[in-house]
């Protein structure tokens, strides 16, 4: 799957971006609704997941998104959204917006500049639809599925009478995602019309291990699986998808398939999707560009970019026991650091809390994050993205990434050699585009050791090497926070 996040990452370069994805949505401002007041929403990659506690804002922004398009001329059967359809204004819900509020929408173009509209509340009706772009968008909310023994169904209240009419095969390839979505493998899958007198409808039917069923038997996840994947294939490509949860009703191993598959569509359907979560699991196997959470504080929204809810709540939880949070990019980071401190001062290891949050941003943006809540953070990069005091951000000692720093120190690589009894450069030479995150992995492999073990061992190797001097600097930065 990281291939085809990268594949999918080149195609949303901007230089690429209109080509691929056509008008999407770059991102949206909003002002003024539900409490949600100069609320920007940057749409980094063509999947964003937002999450966020109950109340956060999360469909907001959805509901908002999905009104930033004219209907396309060529589109029978379909109607647009309006801000007017999600957000009524009555006597019980008096102000979702006020005179005044506005979105911004900012679309990409095939020029180096977004296209930016906004859809401003006047008196008593909106202006600023009519200039936007066409797009099919499509809102799969929580009656995308139904089960139709919960409603007063023909197929239920007629079941000894309907007649069977056309039935429309699901493409294979749909079939093949919903069977690794749910670990099933199906037969076939058809959507059958039934009709009776006047009436019409559709019916979704699954034939597996011998069995034939209809919706009207299906679990519920399976059910709303089914209309959800044929939705995304059958539509027109480029349209924009709004999902409300689309982990409900499916176990955690299908949870992490479908954020697969909604990698996969986008990647040959080159559809923007924007969904709500609070599935760790669909968020971790998202790219850190597409996790959006959100935190609500009195009347102000923000956004915190890249980091996923678990990690939010992990850092927000732990923070509370430790004397200072360090946010680090990664666990290679967070076991150097580690080290460096047990060697210097191991008296200060137990206070503190070492986070890897991801990357370079996710770092910048942990700390923001747990600074906000008033919990002592600062953050420790790799030592070739330099440091900013102001702030709090600081880096690990040296020029490079600390993989590098330690698996390409010629100390380090002859204690090595010696231990293990191989070669580490000619390791290194054979191996055929190699990548620093890969280090520990490879040379694990041909020591035959834990990975852990001997990044331990290597970390340990470069701090004898380097002194205890070098590190000084880093040091007294951490105990001047602490
Ligand atoms: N008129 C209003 N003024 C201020 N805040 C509001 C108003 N109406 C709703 N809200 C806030 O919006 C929240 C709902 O936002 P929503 O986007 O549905 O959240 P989520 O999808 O993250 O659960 C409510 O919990 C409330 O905090
Ligand atoms: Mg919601």
């Amino acid at each position: 799957m990281r291939d085809l996040r990268q594949t999918i990452f080149q195609k949303y370069r901007h230089q690429n971006r209109y080509n691929n994805f056509g008008a999407c949505l770059h991102s949206v401002t909003i002002n003024g609704f539900r409490g949600i007041h100069e609320l920007e929403i940057n749409f980094e990659y063509p999947i964003t997941a937002i999450s966020g506690i109950n109340g956060s804002g999360k469909s907001t922004i959805g509901q908002l998104a999905i009104c930033g398009y004219r209907k396309p001329v060529v589109a029978q059967n379909y109607k647009r959204y309006y801000i007017k359809d999600f957000f009524p204004v009555n006597v019980a819900d008096p102000t979702p917006f006020g005179v005044g509020s506005n979105v911004v929408y900012s679309y990409t173009t095939n020029l180096p500049r977004n296209q930016e509209l906004t859809v401003t509340r006047m008196q008593s009706e909106w202006s600023g639809y009519k200039r936007q772009p066409e797009r099919h968008c499509f809102y799969v909310g929580f009656t995308l599925y139904i089960p139709k023994v919960e409603r007063k169904d023909l197929s239920i209240y007629r079941a000894q009478q309907i007649e069977l009419g056309l039935r429309r095969e699901l493409s294979d390839i749909s079939k093949q995602h919903v069977g690794r979505i749910l670990n099933n493998h199906y037969d076939d899958i058809a959507f059958q019309e039934i009709t009776h007198l006047n009436k019409s409808g559709e019916l979704g039917l699954a034939s597996r291990n011998g069995h034939v069923y209809s919706e009207n038997n299906m679990g519920f996840g399976e059910g709303r699986l089914l209309y959800m994947i044929d939705m995304m294939e059958n539509t027109p490509t480029q349209s924009l998808f709004v999902i409300e949860e689309p982990e409900t009703s499916l176990h955690e191993d299908a949870q992490h398939h479908l954020a697969n598959y909604f990698l996969d569509v986008v990647n040959r359907r080159h559809h923007q999707i924007i969904l709500s979560t609070h599935s760790n699991i669909i968020l971790e196997t998202l790219p850190p560009e597409a996790r959006k959470f959100l935190i609500r504080q009195g009347n102000q929204v923000r956004v915190h970019d890249k980091l996923s809810a678990y990690r939010a709540k992990s850092l927000l939880s732990n923070g509370h026991q430790k004397a200072l949070n360090i946010c680090v990019e990664d666990d290679f980071a967070s076991h150097l650091l580690a080290e460096i401190i047990r060697r210097l001062r191991p008296d200060i290891l137990k206070v503190i809390n070492i986070q890897p949050v991801g990357d370079t941003d996710a770092v910048r943006n942990a700390v923001n994050l747990l600074r906000e809540f008033n919990l002592r953070t600062i953050g420790i990069r790799d030592a070739d993205k330099g440091s900013n005091p102001p702030e709090k951000l600081f880096s690990l000692p040296g020029t490079q990434p600390p993989e590098v720093e330690v698996y390409r120190d010629n100390s380090v690589i002859q204690s090595l050699n010696q231990e293990f009894d191989f070669d580490v450069e000619h390791i290194f030479n054979i191996t055929a585009e190699i990548d620093h995150h890969e280090f520990g992995e490879i040379l694990s492999r041909h020591a035959v050791i834990d990975q852990q073990i001997l990044d331990y061992k290597a970390i340990n190797y470069y701090i004898d090497n380097k002194g205890n001097d070098f590190f000084n600097d880093l040091i007294a930065t951490i105990e001047r926070e602490l």
